[in-house]
């Protein structure tokens, strides 16, 4: 028995619903082909949009989308993408496989996706080849409701209003595929392009996010917050779970119980590079609040046999489920310091949330864990411990369970539990403080093996299912099985 206290009297805070955020890049199949498929298409869609997949990624909950990468935005010329489809320029993805990106999908179709979705843009800009010229003419372009030359340009081609982008990054990676930088050199040229990034609208202003660090490249933190911290509103962070390492990734569907645990043990890190990268930001931020922003994270596995490998196609298990759950755990844990995270990537690439292949696809055990978390989004986080013990192999030890909780305006007490056995199920005690006796309890679970997955074939072997959940007094019991997401809704009198 397993036993947990959720103290309602704690909190570090509201949960920005932008935790719960997406990635989509110009990378193999995720925009072409996974979410944009063209109006000729035989396939359901909205001005080019895959219906099916707008209407799953609506139904779970996604806030906020960044595009257009990723490495490939330090290449990315916008207004490559604007204009009569017919005459936009063919260029090479040199990022991804080197295939020929026509620029069908650019900024209006971006943002006509994000208006279906009814979520936030993300726009990622180019600093790495760019110019600042550029870059600030895009923000003209998107955000300038009066007369100008680039919202004349946008009225020609059939946009009257400003979108009002809010998030702009300022470049991607800049210590690698971004442009090689140093800290030193980087952070002059985010303050360079942070001035003539302007906000045109008072009601309206940007949100501007500096390139940020690799993993533990704290130094990278230090120097750019020292030295433009004053000039943006929050710093990314990249962080990607491997089995092994770079250069041993290893298999997405069949991996060993040694990588199942490797994979843990890895993603449970993010933990600490939060806190240590949010400590350094905290430490030079001053009297304003920067935030962070975990804009790439997720699992990256070798891309599956037979498929293109710039092309990164990878399939989706428990294991993933578990990751996600770990991960999003952490983000809720750290909403004081965690402004926005972004999965990387929406569909096809890396640990998506939906597979496609042709007209067909599926949700992957990714998608439901973020469905099953939907409701954090914008709740009230709340403080929680957990009775855990180390489970694993002689080589890679994690703890068998992770938790966190919150409370949406509505008063309804959301936990959220993982169990990391794959082997013992584990029956949780749970009592909740300061709210009072509970009055009803809903609960669902994701299980399967560790290596369980959703193809198109066989489309629902994991899928969200009833947990049964027991409730007296200010406690609740319920049998977490071997490899599960739970999640676990209460009402209280
Ligand atoms: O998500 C794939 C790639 O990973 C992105 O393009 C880049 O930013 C990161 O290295």
């Amino acid at each position: 028995m397993a036993r947990a206290i959720i103290n309602a009297n704690q909190s570090k805070g509201t949960i920005n619903k932008n935790i719960y955020g997406h990635f989509a890049e110009h990378l193999g199949r995720c925009i072409y082909d996974g979410i944009f498929v063209g109006e000729d298409s035989e396939i359901p869609n909205v001005r080019g949009m895959r219906t099916g997949v707008v209407s799953a990624l609506k139904a779970m909950g996604i806030p906020v989308l960044r595009w257009p990468g990723g490495c490939f935005a330090d290449t990315y010329h916008w207004k490559d993408g604007i204009g009569p489809k017919e005459s936009r320029k063919k260029i090479v993805n040199t990022n991804w496989g080197g295939v020929t990106e026509d620029n069908s999908f650019g900024t209006h179709e971006f943002l006509e996706l994000c208006g279906q979705l009814g979520c936030e843009p993300y726009l990622s800009g180019n600093v790495g080849s760019g110019t600042v010229q550029e870059f600030s003419d895009w923000v003209e372009y998107c955000n300038m409701g009066g007369q100008s030359p680039m919202a004349d340009c946008r009225r020609a081609n059939g946009r009257e209003t400003p979108w009002n982008v809010r998030f702009w990054g300022i470049g991607n990676e800049s210590w690698g595929c971004g442009g090689g930088m140093r800290p030193e050199f980087y952070a002059d040229l985010c303050r360079q392009y942070s001035i003539y990034l302007r906000s045109y609208d008072r009601a309206h202003p940007l949100y501007k996010i500096a390139s940020g660090a690799n993993v533990d490249d704290y130094r990278w933190t230090k120097v750019v917050m020292e030295q433009a911290g004053e000039y943006v509103d929050a710093l990314s962070l990249h962080y990607y779970t491997f089995a092994g390492g770079w250069y041993h990734k290893g298999s997405a569907a069949a991996f060993s119980r040694e990588e199942y645990f490797s994979t843990l043990a890895q993603t449970l890190r993010m933990d600490e590079l939060i806190e240590n990268h949010a400590r350094i930001i905290r430490r030079y931020q001053g009297d304003r609040k920067v935030g962070l922003v975990v804009d790439e994270w997720g699992n990256w596995f070798d891309v599956e046999p037979g498929t293109n490998p710039g092309f990164l196609y990878q399939q989706n298990t428990m294991r993933d489920a578990l990751v996600a759950a770990v991960n999003l755990n952490i983000f809720n844990h750290h909403c004081d310091a965690v402004v926005m995270a972004n999965l990387a990537q929406t569909v096809n690439v890396l640990q998506a949330v939906i597979l496609t292949e042709g007209s067909r696809m599926l949700l992957t055990p990714t998608y439901h864990v973020f469905e099953m978390y939907r409701k954090h989004q914008d709740a009230r986080q709340l403080e929680s411990y957990i009775e855990t013990s180390m489970i694993g192999t002689e080589e890679n030890k994690t703890p068998n369970l992770h938790l966190s909780a919150s409370r949406g305006e509505n008063g309804v007490v959301l936990v959220t539990v993982a169990n990391l056995d794959d082997r013992q199920a584990v029956p949780l005690d749970c009592v909740l403080t300061g709210l009072g006796r509970i009055e009803r309890t809903a609960g669902r679970v994701l299980a399967g093996r560790r290596d369980a997955c959703n193809t198109v074939d066989a489309p629902e072997t994991v899928k969200p299912e009833v947990l049964r959940v027991e409730a007296s007094g200010e406690s609740f019991q319920a049998e977490l099985p071997p490899c599960s997401v739970a999640a676990i809704e209460i009402t209280v009198k």
